[in-house]
């Protein structure tokens, strides 16, 4: 089948990037990184790209294909472009391009290091090996099945506005060592999370989960941290005030009080904080997008309760915490 790529690139570093399509014939199962390769081999010996395994092992073909992070190895064209539509074909986002489909993986890896990615027992090493419950090493396998590809980094909508945010992979890499048996600096790490730009800094818009290859599913790590850190009782900031409330409130009348919520989120006695929240609720109320101050009960509220009060015992159980 012909195909068409339409390839940003980037000559450099500050230089302007522009456009180019590259029109090539490939099999019917040939992949994005295929024609990519022989673009390079045929037609452009400058096109600059990286890829290794061609398995989707190796996490090094990253790119925005089509406008979302993929592999380019297990991207089939087909697939993309069934009836010959043009595929675009950018650099991965939120890091810096070197050059074309080459970025930067320093910034990366960085934030990798930030979280400590590797155990640190407390104490002396066991005598023999470590003996660890199979179900909680199960527990693990999703985000150990991690390659680092940065998929998840490349479409985090927060990352995208804010630099500074430890982002999807770094903080399932730390959700993999916060969750390990044989970790003992639990909390260390959890404060350490906890902190501004960390856990309560994701926005739940599910990119991560969607684009993640490998099905770790950055976001619903990051969920699970949020959740041992309160359980913890590392409360820093406003993220784990506004959950809880959250909860309580959905909890006891099945809907959301949000004129106790935001006061409770933005901490009680933080009164400019509070003041700030003022010409939001106006505009809020202006629009007619703020309930009635009366807060009452949904009908059939006892089924919500029951299941909250589900939830909470399956938890004592201990079975629901790293679901
Ligand atoms: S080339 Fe290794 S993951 Fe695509």
């Amino acid at each position: 089948m012909e195909v068409t790529l339409h390839v940003r690139r980037s000559p450099g570093e500050s230089q302007e990037s522009y456009w180019q399509d590259y029109t090539t014939e490939l099999p019917a199962h040939g992949t994005v990184l295929d024609g990519l390769l022989q673009v390079r081999e045929e037609q452009d010996g400058t096109l600059g790209m990286r890829c290794s395994c061609r398995s989707a092992i190796c996490g090094s073909c990253n790119m925005r294909i089509d406008g979302h992070a993929r592999l380019a190895c297990i991207t089939k064209v087909a697939d993309l472009s069934p009836d010959g539509a043009p595929i675009t074909v950018e650099p991965a986002g939120n890091m810096p391009v070197i050059k074309d489909l080459v970025v930067d993986l320093d910034p990366f890896f960085a934030k990798v290091r930030q979280v400590q990615p590797f155990l640190q027992p407390d104490g002396p090493p066991p005598e023999r090996e470590y003996e660890v419950d199979h179900n909680a090493m199960f527990q693990l396998n999703p985000v150990m099945a991690c390659i680092m590809c940065g998929c998840c980094v490349s479409d985090c909508t927060v990352m995208d506005i804010d630099k500074t945010f430890i982002g999807p992979a770094a903080l399932a890499k730390a959700f993999r060592f916060v969750a390990d048996p044989r970790d003992g600096q639990k909390k260390a790490r959890l404060e350490m999370l906890t902190q501004p730009t960390g856990i309560w800094d994701c926005t739940h818009c599910f990119e991560c989960v969607q684009q993640c290859p490998k099905g770790v599913a950055p976001m619903e790590r990051i969920m699970s941290l949020r959740e041992e850190a309160m359980e913890a009782g590392v409360w820093r900031g406003g993220g784990a005030r506004h959950s809880d409330e959250f909860a309580r409130s959905v909890g006891h009348s099945g809907r959301l009080d949000e004129f106790r919520l935001m006061p409770i989120s933005t901490g009680i006695f933080n009164i400019r904080g509070q003041m700030q929240l003022i010409p939001g609720a106006i505009r809020l109320v202006m629009r007619g997008k703020l309930p009635s101050p009366i807060h009452r009960s949904i009908p059939g509220v006892q089924g919500v309760r029951r299941l909250f009060k589900a939830r909470k015992n399956k938890k004592k159980e201990g079975s629901a915490v790293l679901s």
